[in-house]
């Protein structure tokens, strides 16, 4: 099986990106992590593309010529697949147009329910009974895009912003490698 060359885009801490570079190590997991862009040069994720040998590029979206940059070094490693995990910026126009159904995000909850930022402050706030997180594929709106996989838990009436956070992870980290799995199985 030839592995589809793989950006991964993060912006903070970057466990889903662990997570799916210990999937790809896996022979018949139908990706590679060919490449990792972060908007911010701080970003704790960095340290497993160094950790695991893989080309990694800052490109602050706020520059001017951002997309343009990160066009180049996704043609420059050969990229045909990317992976949102974290990544807080929206893809642009141009960006969602040149790979169209080949740009995948992870979100934590149940979409198209709390979308953008601050999302486990409001499931709380709104008492909700189940929560989880969402795979889904990326458009130009923000959380938006047919969904792929959804993973669901029951919210505990002692939960707080750090145990949500904890159990969608562990959901999160199962949920994407199923969505890949399952986008290549059915292409
Ligand atoms: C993940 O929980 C992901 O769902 C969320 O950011 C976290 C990144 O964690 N993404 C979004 O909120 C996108 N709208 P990580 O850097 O440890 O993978």
């Amino acid at each position: 099986m030839v592995k589809k060359r793989t950006c991964v885009f993060i912006s903070g801490q970057g466990s889903n990106l662990k997570n799916l570079i210990f999937h790809s190590r896996d022979k018949s997991f139908p990706i590679e992590i060919s490449l990792v862009i972060s908007n911010n040069k701080n970003a704790k994720g960095i340290i497993y593309a160094k950790k695991f040998d893989i080309p990694y590029v800052i490109i602050n979206a706020k520059h001017r010529n951002s997309d343009n940059k990160i066009l180049k070094n996704l043609k420059k490693f050969k990229i045909s697949f990317i992976c949102l995990a974290g990544y807080m910026k929206i893809i642009s126009n141009k960006i969602v147009k040149k790979f169209e159904k080949k740009i995948i995000n992870i979100h934590p909850s149940l979409l198209p329910k709390y979308k953008g930022l601050n999302t486990y402050t409001k499931i709380l706030r709104n008492y909700e009974k189940k929560t989880g997180c969402t795979v889904h594929y990326v458009n130009n709106k923000l959380d938006d895009g047919a969904i792929i996989v959804k993973k669901i838990f029951y919210v505990n009436s002692n939960d707080n912003k750090i145990t949500l956070k904890k159990k969608t992870q562990i959901m999160e980290y199962k949920a994407y490698p199923e969505a890949i799995v399952k986008i290549f199985r059915n292409r």
